[in-house]
């Protein structure tokens, strides 16, 4: 019976603690997903077999991988959103782990040694406008996945 008095400040409780929990968890949040980046990232790095001019070389040291060669990220969050490596002669394969890469725009690795097939994952990309994989040895079909990516406006696969 005390129930009618009690929900507006029940309520008002609830709106005031759905207002602060972004805040409070916000940090905690992007600093995971920043891990899963950076996990990404030194995958990528690991699925490279050969870097002949190391432009990897300043990757997975203790430097923020948002100055790693190659790679930019977005202001705020520090989430990475610009992968380009063209021309520089890396072999290797193509981690699934790109998929993690959730806010990446542009993916650029025109010009490489990479071989095996595209990695379905990439389908999770949704942000992804540019995919510039040309000249390398990939093989395979266009992962169907690839309709995930709602954003693509280039894509260069020759
Ligand atoms: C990638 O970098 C090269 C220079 O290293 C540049 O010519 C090319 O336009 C860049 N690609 C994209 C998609 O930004
Ligand atoms: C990233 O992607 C891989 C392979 O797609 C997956 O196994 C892994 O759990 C993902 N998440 C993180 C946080 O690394």
């Amino acid at each position: 019976m005390e129930l009618p008095l009690l929900l507006p400040s029940f309520m008002l409780i609830l709106f005031s603690f759905s207002m602060t929990l972004p805040l409070i968890c916000e940090p905690h949040l992007s600093l995971l997903n920043n891990l899963a980046d950076r996990r990404a990232l030194l995958s990528f790095e690991d699925h490279v077999s050969i870097d002949p001019s190391n432009v990897l070389g300043d990757w997975s040291t203790n430097m923020n991988f948002c100055k790693w060669t190659g790679v930019s990220c977005s202001k705020h969050m520090q989430r990475v959103t610009y992968l380009n490596l063209t021309n520089t002669g890396l072999q290797g394969k193509l981690t699934p782990h790109l998929g993690n890469l959730s806010y990446l725009q542009v993916l650029a690795l025109r010009n490489n040694r990479f071989h095996g097939s595209i990695p379905h994952e990439i389908g999770s990309l949704y942000r992804l406008q540019v995919l510039v994989i040309s000249l390398n040895e990939l093989e395979g079909e266009i992962p169907a996945s690839i309709s995930g990516c709602k954003k693509l406006q280039r894509l260069i696969l020759s």
